[in-house]
């Protein structure tokens, strides 16, 4: 199998896999690869606005159907902007989040929503990344973690801890219904023990 070249990671909020994404590139460059590290909602200056609005505000600020839209369309300009030119050059792409975000967080939180996310990815995405790593981790711990950080774009982490066991079982099912590209790691480990298993998949 030719080595994979669109990498992303994935979790619930305060997971770590920004931590790991960044890890994982600094390897990956380590090793000599021209490697692009990126993230949703952003990644291009379009995508990077369209973030602003999404994750700041109140929890009511959007309904699950409008996030939809606005997400895809970051998305797309992400896509556009930065994931399709770098794979053209040859680059490796590192994304902190992708489509899966959107599944899980837009599609099985607030009612079943996966339909119409998929319907949406097919029609103005249609790219799945190479590998996906998914962190587990507990979400209480996770919750704290993400809080913690008084990042100014905690409205995903104000939904509470319900929503985030939610996203959680979420994203289990998802790991095991995409065996071909996911990968499931246990992100309740430090996060050298964490960056060591994924190094293995360079
Ligand atoms: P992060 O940069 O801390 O991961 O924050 C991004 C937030 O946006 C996080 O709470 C997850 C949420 N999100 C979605 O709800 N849907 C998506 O499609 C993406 C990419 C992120």
């Amino acid at each position: 199998m030719s080595k994979p070249r669109f990498i992303t990671f994935e979790g619930i909020d305060g997971s770590g896999k920004s931590t790991q994404a960044r890890r994982f590139a600094d390897h990956l460059r380590g090793q000599g690869g021209d490697v692009v590290l990126t993230r949703e909602p952003g990644g291009s200056p379009g995508a990077e606005e369209i973030r602003q609005l999404l994750l700041t505000g109140d929890t009511d600020r959007w309904s699950a159907e409008t996030e939809i839209l606005l997400f895809t369309a970051a998305r797309r300009d992400h896509l556009e902007k930065t994931i399709q030119p770098a794979l053209a050059l040859d680059k490796t792409v590192v994304s902190d989040r992708f489509a899966d975000s959107t599944r899980i967080y837009q599609g099985a939180t607030r009612g079943d929503l996966r339909e119409m996310v998929d319907k949406l990815h097919s029609l103005m995405i249609g790219r799945e990344p190479d590998l996906t790593f998914i962190i587990d981790m507990d979400p209480a711990t996770a919750l704290e973690r993400g809080l913690a950080r008084k990042s100014g774009e905690d409205r995903f982490e104000d939904f509470g801890l319900a929503f985030q066991e939610t996203l959680r079982h979420g994203f289990l099912a998802l790991a095991h219904a995409n065996t071909d590209r996911c990968v499931l790691i246990d992100g309740n480990r430090t996060a050298d023990q964490i960056a060591s298993e994924i190094a293995a998949y360079a």
